[in-house]
């Protein structure tokens, strides 16, 4: 049967480090909230004039290099962001300029938070089908243009960090390993409790100086609520997974769910009954990167040895939408 299987990994985040007492120069926080409240110690920020292709190249070509790859063996690239260079066109044929290819197709997907789920999926769809062979997958964000660094933003601007994560996918026959499966969900009744209202089409024009000013053009989220539903529906995405394959928590090596805060990877953790160090967490470097937060942890276990050659590894993510969903991988 054919599968898709990762060929290899790459990540990039931006040289520039901000600490949470940085922040507390510009809004009133603390270092003891942010790190109590979400587990962040620094994260990543571009110093401007980069958009998330920029980055998104970085990790493709490390990727390429790990896999002995050139960027013109690829046939297909996903790009997944919440914060695309421009309103349109994607980042994706930014990112193929950028790599120095032409021809082959670009796909964005806007699923935030679960963007480099959803984008496995369809990665994972093309190679079963035999439609590409080579395909790149990239979670990239420059978030940290678009935050408000006042006390007015504090409640998102001390979370979101820069940075981006790639996996290069390839076909497989060997009957045990690659993709095992991936499965998405969404639930669009809640799609108010974390957005960015604005700019928009259903505004004549999409973007005038009110909606800044009345900060619709910068993230919102109730908190409380998404990490309620957040702690509920990883855990539940990964026992799907598991169920759909017929293994069980004692099969895992690795769970690896979206960085979005510390607290909600321990309560993935106890919800499984699975202890800590098989949960990977890295939330304390780079904040919540969003799309590129499963592919900068995945490539960092890969690189350290954790990940090895058989190991069985359970990717999950949660967010805005909300969308969520679980990818099982034997690598
Ligand atoms: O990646 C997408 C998915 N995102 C998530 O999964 C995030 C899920 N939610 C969370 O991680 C947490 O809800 C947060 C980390 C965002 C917030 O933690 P919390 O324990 O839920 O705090 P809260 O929002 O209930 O706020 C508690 C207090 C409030 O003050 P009052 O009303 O109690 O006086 C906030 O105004 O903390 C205040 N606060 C801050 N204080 C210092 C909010 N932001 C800050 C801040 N520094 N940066």
């Amino acid at each position: 049967m054919l599968r898709s299987e990762p060929i290899s990994t790459g990540f990039y985040v931006p040289e520039r480090v901000i600490g949470n007492e940085e922040l507390s120069q510009w809004m009133d926080t603390s270092d003891e909230w942010i790190r109590q409240r979400s587990g962040i110690v620094e994260r990543r920020w571009v110093d401007g004039g980069v958009g998330s292709s920029d980055l998104a190249k970085e990790a493709a070509e490390q990727a390429l290099n790990r896999a002995g790859l050139q960027a013109s063996d690829l046939d297909c690239i996903i790009l997944a962001t919440l914060s695309p260079d421009v309103y349109f066109p994607g980042s994706g044929v930014f990112l193929q300029r950028k790599l120095g290819i032409k021809n082959i197709p670009c796909l964005d997907v806007r699923n935030q938070c679960s963007g480099f789920i959803y984008g496995l999926s369809i990665a994972d769809a093309w190679i079963r089908t035999g439609q590409y062979k080579r395909i790149l997958l990239v979670g990239t964000e420059v978030q940290s243009t678009g935050l408000v660094l006042t006390s007015d933003g504090r409640d998102t601007a001390v979370l979101f960090g820069d940075g981006a994560g790639a996996m290069i996918l390839g076909p497989t026959e060997d009957g045990d390993r690659g993709v095992l499966s991936v499965n998405i969900h969404a639930d669009g009744r809640h799609a108010e409790k974390l957005w960015m209202e604005a700019p928009g089409s259903r505004y004549k024009p999409w973007l005038v100086a009110e909606q800044i000013e009345k900060g619709l053009t910068r993230p919102y989220m109730e908190g409380r609520e998404v990490f309620k539903h957040a702690v509920v529906k990883m855990p539940s995405a990964v026992k799907e997974a598991l169920e759909a394959n017929g293994l069980t928590l004692e099969d895992v090596d690795y769970v690896i769910p979206h960085q979005a805060n510390a607290r909600i990877t321990q309560g993935v953790a106890k919800s499984l009954g699975l202890p800590e160090e098989k949960v990977i967490s890295n939330i304390h470097k780079y904040g919540n990167t969003t799309a590129a937060s499963i592919p900068i942890a995945l490539h960092e276990a890969v690189e350290d040895g954790r990940i090895k050659r058989g190991s069985l590894v359970c990717l999950t993510a949660f967010g805005s939408g909300f969308t969520w969903g679980a990818a099982l991988i034997r690598w």
